[in-house]
């Protein structure tokens, strides 16, 4: 996914200066670090948590410029982001990413596991260091749920009987919760009320909703081209997103091909096109655009500015990724 340029005008400057800080926090330990904060904070990523926490610290301080605290913030939250990245590509054995060579594909698992340790750990250590602990909590208790998000997907793998409900829960942990915590944590730094500062936490808790629902909608409509990774991946790997699950609902034999994990030639195919010939994919672009609604309805907080209507709009590009 490559955001639509425009999105992030009002912090364009801004998203310079931070991957230029993020390869100097990083770099300078050990070679393997600086070759992989260059590797990581180089060109590709597509920045767009950053670019949140940059973009609502823009709006809540109107006239006044983003404090360094601000900008230290986002910094932390992509940092995250990428160190829970570094794990996932051991988790799922994944060789590329953003069309380059994953860390652990050339550094080995033992080393990506303890970059992606130092990586967690460093941003730990930038995050005490703005010195406020409310910030603290809510960072901090973003790690834990990326740790059990994954931990809950790695556990109910192939499980048909997993509700939407659970599915909701998991992507919290694995996606929502950064966003959330992170936009949230903008608006304690800009000491917004505590009304505005939940608002922030709702804004990025549906927008991490509707991004991850977009996302493993994609995993069944996309090419393997646009992806990087060949269609219905996940379903492969037994990971059971939204339109499986609704499709589950209309399709029975869709639960005898999962429960027996594909073994037989043709599953895998079958089970592809059980779930395009059902309700499920339109459902599930129903619940994200769900999501995305409630998503804006929270940002109703802010006064209206340059930064507010870009907020809105990653809200509607994500939709738009469906078509
Ligand atoms: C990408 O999902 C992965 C995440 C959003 C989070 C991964 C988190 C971990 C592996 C746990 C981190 C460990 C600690 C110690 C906190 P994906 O695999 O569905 O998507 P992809 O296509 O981008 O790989
Ligand atoms: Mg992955
Ligand atoms: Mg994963």
């Amino acid at each position: 996914m490559t955001p639509a340029t425009s999105l992030f005008t009002p912090v364009e400057a801004d998203l310079r200066i931070l991957a230029d800080n993020l390869k100097q926090l990083v770099g300078n330990r050990h070679p393997i670090l600086c070759a992989a904060a260059e590797h990581l904070f180089g060109a590709g990523g597509k920045r767009i948590r950053p670019a949140i926490v940059l973009l609502i610290s823009r709006a809540i301080m109107l006239e006044q410029d983003i404090t360094p605290r601000h900008r230290r913030l986002a910094e932390i939250t992509e940092m995250i982001h990428t160190a829970s990245l570094v794990h996932d590509d051991v988790v799922d054995e994944s060789n590329m990413r953003r069309g380059v060579p994953t860390i652990h594909s050339f550094v080995g698992n033992r080393i990506a596991i303890l970059a992606g340790d130092f990586l967690f750990a460093q941003s730990s250590w930038y995050l005490a260091n703005l010195d406020n602990l409310e910030v603290v909590k809510l960072l901090s208790e973003v790690i834990m749920d990326l740790a059990s998000g994954e931990i809950q997907q790695g556990l109910s793998r192939f499980d048909t009987e997993i509700s939407i409900e659970s599915y909701l829960e998991k992507s919290y942990y694995k996606t929502a919760s950064l966003i959330a915590n992170s936009s949230k944590a903008a608006g304690l730094l800009g000491e917004v009320s505590p009304g505005t500062a939940e608002h922030l936490y709702n804004y990025g808790r549906h927008l991490g909703l509707a991004f991850q629902i977009v996302d493993d909608i994609l995993d069944f409509t996309s090419t393997t081209d646009t992806l990087g990774k060949p269609v219905g991946s996940d379903l492969k790997s037994g990971h059971l997103t939204a339109p499986v699950l609704f499709a589950l609902e209309e399709k029975p034999y869709l639960e005898v091909l999962i429960k027996r994990q594909f073994a037989q030639e043709g599953d895998l195919e079958q089970a592809l096109e059980l779930i395009q010939d059902s309700q499920g994919i339109q459902r599930s672009r129903e619940l994200a655009a769900h999501h995305a609604k409630l998503a804006t309805e929270h940002l109703a907080a802010l006064p209206p500015s340059e930064s507010h209507q870009a907020l809105l709009n990653i809200a509607e590009y994500n939709l738009s990724r469906l078509y």
